[in-house]
């Protein structure tokens, strides 16, 4: 067989895990894992990217108040993939997610794809949830009466896009009050940045500053307890029930017509984007080594996570576009905007804190996980010894984290959310598709193994979910995919000129599966 397509066999996964030195303690039940998802699940998308979807960016134009439509859309192409992660995670419950699976069928050169593709779902997802927690935790201090510097607030391309706007405006002779404060603001950026060798210094300080103190958290190896984990989760959705019941009050029924306004290219380009706030259900599968029972509460934490985000997304998308016109939202704080649209700060300042702590909890898991995965192909070989270090003391990959870290922060202090958003989906969306292609491929080669928890109507359901995860893809703007294939390559070239050769796999004899 090609060594490209070695597979490493589910059993010597499973014993790997099994090793008394290496064992984790199993602990979580059905509901802490359900938490434990909803946890990763509700972040930057539902506090932030949300307002984007209904208003339209840069490259796509918005669903108006049909945004309710793209979340029902995205939950479904979800559900196919979650039905998979459940089968997968059921019958490996291994650390490791979706790289761990293809390194067990479909072989180590798709595994490293995937490993180095999660990088995307990982480390780049989590600089745009520093983006909205910057940005909902600067509309927070000015509840306080506290600003930082506009060029300590933003990235460069924020503040060009937001001065090219305010210069439309003025030929236009529009009232500048009309665009909002945060492009004003952007706007100010660049007028007030100070120039190193000619070019303006704009860098977003808070989106650095708290990547800095995760990654920090992670490195001396303060792990959320499943308590924490749980109570920051029912925090989330606290707040989140908080804006809907508050907000259904202002509700204008008006807002929502034209229902609309972009017609189906608006509804399937905003469903690419809010693929975002569904990202992280995908994430209980790495926790399957510490649940009680995985084979049955491993699909109940996957399933029951996503259900509960879908009603409450599709809830938000009703009340915020009834709240306010969908055009009026296209800014990075939209929950809290749109309170202070109605002179209600006091409530605008309760849902920016909200945010700020939610967002908060969701970049631990994401920063952890990423850390992991790198830790799990370094000790498979396909990353060099370092990355599968651990500190002495602390007992965490110290390497990776810190590593991990400088990444994130420099992206979060200079990409722009938007960009970020997009790249992460293109990232997750292959991954959930080759997770899906593993259920199929799975069943064919190992038909007998046992199967704890079975994705019903194999294989429509992996087939669906490939459909869904390429269709959403497809949506996605061209630079996107061309900054996906460029990585992607990346990735081909160091695998080649390293883990090809250096994989244990290849050194250790294997054991048939
Ligand atoms: N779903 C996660 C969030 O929205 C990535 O922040």
């Amino acid at each position: 067989m090609s060594p490209l397509f070695r597979v490493k066999p589910l059993d010597r996964l499973i014993g790997d895990t099994e090793r008394p030195d290496q064992q984790l303690r199993r602990t979580l039940g059905p509901i802490q894992l359900m938490l434990l998802g909803i946890g990763a699940i509700v972040g930057a998308g539902i506090f932030s990217t949300v307002g984007t979807a209904a208003a339209g960016g840069e490259h796509h134009v918005g669903a108006g108040p049909a945004l309710v439509v793209s979340f029902l859309m995205v939950a479904v192409a979800c559900g196919f993939a979650a039905l998979c992660y459940a089968e997968f995670a059921a019958m490996v419950p291994v650390a490791g997610s979706a790289y761990t699976y293809a390194y067990a069928t479909l072989g180590e050169l798709i595994a490293w794809l995937i490993g180095w593709d999660l990088v995307l779902e990982y480390a780049v997802s989590n600089a745009a949830v520093a983006i909205s927690w910057s940005g909902y935790f600067q509309e927070l201090l000015r509840g306080f009466h506290v600003s930082i510097p506009a060029w300590l607030g933003t990235d460069f391309r924020s503040a060009l896009q937001a001065t090219a706007q305010v210069a439309q405006a003025h030929a236009a002779g529009t009232d500048l009050a009309t665009l909002g404060a945060g492009i004003l603001r952007d706007a100010e950026a660049l007028k007030s940045a100070p120039h190193l060798l000619g070019l303006p210094i704009i860098f977003n300080l808070p989106a650095f500053s708290i990547i800095a103190i995760i990654t920090w958290i992670g490195l001396i190896g303060i792990r959320e307890t499943a308590f924490t984990n749980s109570a920051l989760a029912i925090g989330k959705l606290v707040i989140i029930v908080f804006f809907l019941v508050l907000g259904a009050c202002y509700v204008k029924p008006e807002n929502w017509t034209p229902f609309a306004p972009n017609g189906l290219k608006g509804i399937s380009s905003a469903a690419a984007i809010i693929f975002f706030a569904y990202i992280g259900f995908d994430a209980v599968s790495t926790a399957s080594e510490e649940a009680r029972n995985p084979q049955r509460d491993m699909p109940i934490g996957i399933i029951g996570s996503l259900v509960v985000c879908t009603v409450l997304y599709v809830a938000v998308a009703v009340v915020l576009t009834g709240m306010a016109k969908w055009d009026t939202l296209g800014n990075a704080e939209p929950l809290a905007f749109a309170f202070s649209a109605l002179n209600m700060h006091w409530t605008a300042g309760i849902i920016a804190l909200g945010a700020v702590l939610a967002t908060t909890s969701a970049l631990v898991p994401f920063q952890v996980g990423q850390t992991r995965i790198f830790f799990a192909m370094g000790r498979d070989g396909l990353l060099p010894p370092w990355a599968a270090k651990v500190h002495p003391r602390w007992r965490t990959p110290h390497i990776t984290t810190i590593l991990t870290g400088v990444f994130v922060a420099a992206f979060s202090s200079l990409a722009n959310i938007n960009e970020l958003v997009e790249l992460t989906n293109i990232g997750t969306l292959l991954a959930f598709a080759l997770v899906a292609g593993g259920i199929l491929i799975l069943r064919r080669t190992q038909p007998d193994r046992p199967r704890p928890f079975r994705a019903p109507l194999v294989p429509w359901v992996p087939l669906a979910a490939i459909l869904c995860c390429g269709y959403l893809a497809a949506k996605l703007p061209v630079v996107t995919w061309v900054r996906f294939f460029v990585w992607m390559a990346v990735g081909l070239m160091i695998y080649f000129g390293y883990g090809v050769r250096r994989s244990r796999l290849r050194k250790t004899p294997l054991v048939p599966a």
